[in-house]
């Protein structure tokens, strides 16, 4: 296996997680928000936990675009889906996400209560990496 591969490899399979934690802190953030709960040392780890996985997949996703042969610019790149999708859309969204829940993290630390804003930025952030996920090579 070369670097490539170990860093797809890991990508891939990491986005699982990533997905796993982006719903888990939508539903909890969400629970807590509506409900107007205290912010809990639990909650609040969720949010760091979820927040660790998304930098984790952006530090790989930013290595394996350098290496990766879908994240090639030609002069075919805006007009062919499949590679706008990784050259552009996939990295430029998927860094928005990861912006997004960071400062919904940010925002829940420094609040007694669990704010709503971290559970719209969060979900602004679940819908931008759904949106963008390459689904029919991920899965297919
Ligand atoms: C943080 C949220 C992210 C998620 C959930 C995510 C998820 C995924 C998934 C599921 C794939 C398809 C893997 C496969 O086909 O087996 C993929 C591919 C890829 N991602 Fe991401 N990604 C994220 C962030 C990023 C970022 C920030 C970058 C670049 C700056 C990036 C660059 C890439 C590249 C280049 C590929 C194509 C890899 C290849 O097969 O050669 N990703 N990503």
């Amino acid at each position: 296996m070369n670097l490539y591969q170990i860093l797809q490899n890991f990508h891939s399979g990491w986005a699982y997680l990533t997905l796993l934690m982006g719903v888990l802190f939508v539903l909890m953030i969400g629970y807590f928000a509506f409900s107007k709960k205290a912010r809990t040392a639990g909650i609040t780890k969720l949010s760091f936990f979820a927040t660790l996985t998304f930098h984790i997949q952006l530090l790989v996703g930013v290595v394996l675009y350098f290496v990766s042969p879908y994240a090639q610019f030609t002069e075919n790149t805006m007009k062919d889906a499949t590679n706008r999708l990784y050259a552009i859309e996939h990295p430029l969204m998927m860094f928005a996400a990861v912006v997004l829940i960071t400062i919904a993290n940010a925002k829940l630390k420094k609040s007694e209560s669990v704010p709503m804003s971290s559970f719209i930025l969060g979900l602004i952030a679940l819908v931008l990496v759904l949106s963008r996920i390459p689904w029919s090579t991920w899965l297919g």
